[in-house]
C-alpha cells in the first residue's frame, strides 16, 4: 500500500457539487432550505443525526463555540409564540458563531398589518444568511423561501410541519434506543392540530419505526388513513407493547368548535398516567415536544420521572439538531 500523499504537491481533496463537509465528515445536503421531513433521504437524516451527537459532546463542555457560522447572520422570525424552538434556535445560532437577531411580533411592524411576504422581504435585504421561521399558517415557510434570497428554515407552519422538532425527536430516540429502525412509536393526543405529528410520522416512517396514531376520533385528521400508520381511539390499546410514546398537547388555540371533552374527562380517556402506561413495553420512554398542559394529556409523575422520561433530553436535544441544520445549510452556502 502506498503512502497518502502529503506535502505541498498533494492535489486539494475537490467535494463534488451537493457535497458539504461538517466537522471533518462530508455528506450530500442539496438544498438551500429546510422546509419539510419529506424533502430529506434517509442517508441525509443519518448524516445530521450523526452531526448533532457531535454537537450534543460540544454543548456540555465549559467552552461552547465554533466559529462555523461566523460572519454568518441568523434572523429568527416568529410570527407565533415560542420558548424551546426560538430560544434553542438562537443558542444554536450563538454557539456557532453566527449574530443572531430575534423578531417577534409585538415588537415589530408585523403588528401594524405589515404582510408576511413584506416582512420577509425587507429582512431579506439586510442580507441574512439564514431566517428561521415560525407562522400559523401552512406553507408560509416554504412561500417565503421563494422570495428571499437567503436560506428558510421552518420552524413551524399552521398544522403542516415542524421538521427540526422531528429531528430532535428522532436523536432523542436514536440515543435511548440506538436505532430508529424496528421502533414502535405511539403519537397520541391531538394529531388534528399537530405539525409535530405529521413531520414525525414522516420522519420516523423514513427511518425504519412503525408509527402509530391515538387520539379520539375528532383529533384524527380524516387524511390519517392515507399516512401509512395505524389508528387506535384507545389509549391503552395504542401504547401496547410500544417502545416510544409521544404525547401531544392539547391545542385549545385552534379549535374552532367543541373537539374534545372537558379537560377532566379527557384525561381519564387520554391522558397518560402510570396506570395507563403500564400497558407499553417494559422499558418505554414518554416524549413530549412540550409545552405541556399537566393532568390534560400527561400526568406529572410520568412526565417527571426521568427513568422513563425523554422530555429533558428533548429539550437539550434540539439546540444540537438545530445547530446540525445550520451547519449543514451555511456550508451548503459556501458552495454556492
Ligand atoms: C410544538 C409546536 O409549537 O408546534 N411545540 C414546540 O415546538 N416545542 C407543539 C405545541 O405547540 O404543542
Amino acid at each position: 500500500m502506498s503512502p497518502p500523499e502529503t506535502g505541498p504537491t498533494a492535489p486539494e481533496p475537490q467535494l463534488a457539487p451537493g457535497l458539504i463537509q461538517v466537522l471533518g465528515k462530508t455528506f450530500p445536503f442539496p438544498r438551500r432550505h429546510f422546509l419539510s421531513v419529506l424533502d430529506l433521504n434517509p442517508v441525509e437524516v443519518a448524516d445530521l443525526l450523526d452531526l448533532a451527537d457531535g454537537f450534543v459532546v460540544l454543548n456540555r463542555q465549559t467552552s461552547k463555540k465554533l466559529d462555523l457560522l461566523k460572519g454568518r447572520t441568523l434572523m429568527n422570525l416568529f410570527f407565533e409564540n415560542s420558548t424551546r424552538t426560538q430560544s434553542s434556535f438562537e443558542l444554536a445560532g450563538k454557539r456557532l458563531g453566527a449574530d443572531v437577531v430575534n423578531m417577534s411580533p409585538r415588537a415589530s411592524s408585523i403588528s401594524k398589518g405589515e404582510t408576511l411576504i413584506d416582512t420577509a422581504v425587507t429582512l431579506n435585504a439586510m442580507q441574512p444568511d439564514l431566517l428561521v421561521v415560525r407562522h400559523a399558517s401552512s406553507g408560509a415557510a416554504s412561500l417565503l423561501s421563494q422570495k428571499v434570497s437567503c436560506s428558510v428554515i421552518n420552524a413551524g407552519d399552521g398544522q403542516h410541519e415542524h421538521p427540526t422538532q422531528a429531528l430532535l425527536d428522532a436523536l432523542s430516540m436514536r440515543r435511548a434506543f440506538g436505532r430508529i429502525a424496528g421502533l414502535r412509536v405511539a403519537i397520541c393526543g391531538d394529531v388534528l392540530h399537530s405539525r409535530v405529528a405529521r413531520s414525525n410520522v414522516g420522519l420516523l416512517q423514513m427511518m425504519g419505526a412503525e408509527v402509530r396514531l391515538v387520539g379520539p376520533p375528532t383529533l384524527i385528521p380524516a387524511e390519517a388513513d392515507r399516512w401509512g400508520s395505524e389508528v387506535f381511539h384507545d389509549l391503552r390499546k395504542g401504547i401496547a407493547g410500544c417502545d416510544v410514546v409521544m404525547m401531544l398537547r392539547l391545542q385549545l388555540e385552534r379549535m374552532d368548535g367543541v373537539l374534545a371533552p372537558s379537560q377532566r374527562e379527557y384525561f381519564r380517556f387520554f391522558g397518560l398516567d402510570r396506570e395507563k402506561l403500564a400497558c407499553a413495553a417494559p422499558h418505554v420512554r414518554v416524549m413530549h415536544p412540550g409545552p405541556m398542559n399537566r393532568g390534560v394529556e400527561i400526568d406529572s409523575e410520568v412526565a417527571d420521572d426521568l427513568a422513563v422520561s425523554l422530555i429533558q433530553d428533548q429539550v437539550e436535544m434540539g439546540v444540537a439538531a438545530r445547530m446540525a441544520v445550520l451547519a449543514a445549510l451555511s456550508a451548503r452556502l459556501d458552495n454556492d
